[in-house]
């Protein structure tokens, strides 16, 4: 099997030397290890789209300006703002998003709004869809600042925590296309957001959690709903799969 020969060769000496301490740890690690993917693979996979097309989408990314002023407008005018927004993952979300053309996201974790401003220019130049973000606000309650006015009209932000308003706005959702989540990573919170979601998600529909490494709340939510971990793509901590 094709998992079973990518794990071997990733086995280095020192996984022998942790799995004496802690085998159960060293067998999540290289379960982990084995999803990570590029860019392109993450968006091809996920996507279902050939290598050429995600290309093009990349190339048709890097060419949005207002990528880069709300970018600069996060570490320039406001720095410190920004609540830890995401890297280079933003891009594969502006891809996936072009790709999969979705009805409904749902989103959890706003900060100053880089997610949901790549999100958002997708479904723009898709023309079609909604975004639903769940942000609990700082003391200034800026959530979403950076985002472009004019981007505005496919976005519901909900004030508060998912905790409380996933239910709500799930409930005046339906069924979802995407969820994505950047919100507390603390293993507890990511399973109920997992737990509270998965009905909602269609069939086919894509699963996203960022900052999966911090824990193992992606890997045992897959187990509970039967996901195997081979359908699972990682880039380069924006955790991936599609239900099925
Ligand atoms: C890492 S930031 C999100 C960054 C954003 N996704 C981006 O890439 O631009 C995390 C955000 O989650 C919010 N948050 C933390 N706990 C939350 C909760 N229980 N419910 C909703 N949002 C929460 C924080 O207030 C913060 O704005």
């Amino acid at each position: 099997m094709r998992w079973t020969s990518d794990i071997l060769r990733q086995i280095r000496p020192h996984h022998f030397i942790k799995a004496l301490f802690d085998p159960k740890r060293a067998i999540r690690e290289l379960k982990y290890r084995y999803t990570f993917s590029s860019g392109m693979a993450f968006c091809a996979f996920l996507g279902k789209a050939s290598p050429p097309e995600v290309r093009l989408l990349f190339n048709e990314c890097s060419q949005q300006q207002c990528f880069n002023d709300a970018r600069k407008a996060v570490h320039l005018i406001k720095p410190g703002s920004g609540r830890g927004e995401m890297g280079t993952e933003v891009e594969a979300l502006y891809v996936i998003v072009r790709l999969v053309k979705p009805e409904v996201i749902v989103e959890t974790g706003v900060g100053a709004g880089i997610s949901s401003t790549y999100i958002l220019k997708a479904l723009d130049l898709n023309q079609k869809g909604m975004l639903f973000s769940i942000d609990l606000p700082d003391e200034n309650d800026l959530s979403g600042w950076a985002i472009p006015h004019e981007l505005k009209s496919r976005w519901r932000l909900y004030k508060g925590s998912s905790i409380d308003l996933l239910p709500v706005v799930l409930n005046d959702t339906g069924p979802i296309d995407i969820f994505l989540h950047d919100s507390n990573h603390s293993y507890e919170h990511m399973t109920f957001e997992f737990r509270t979601i998965w009905p909602y998600l269609k069939k086919g529909g894509i699963f996203l959690a960022h900052d999966v490494g911090r824990n193992d709340a992606l890997f045992d939510f897959c187990d509970e709903v039967h996901i195997l971990w081979t359908k699972v793509r990682t880039f380069p901590v924006l955790g991936g799969f599609r239900k099925v």
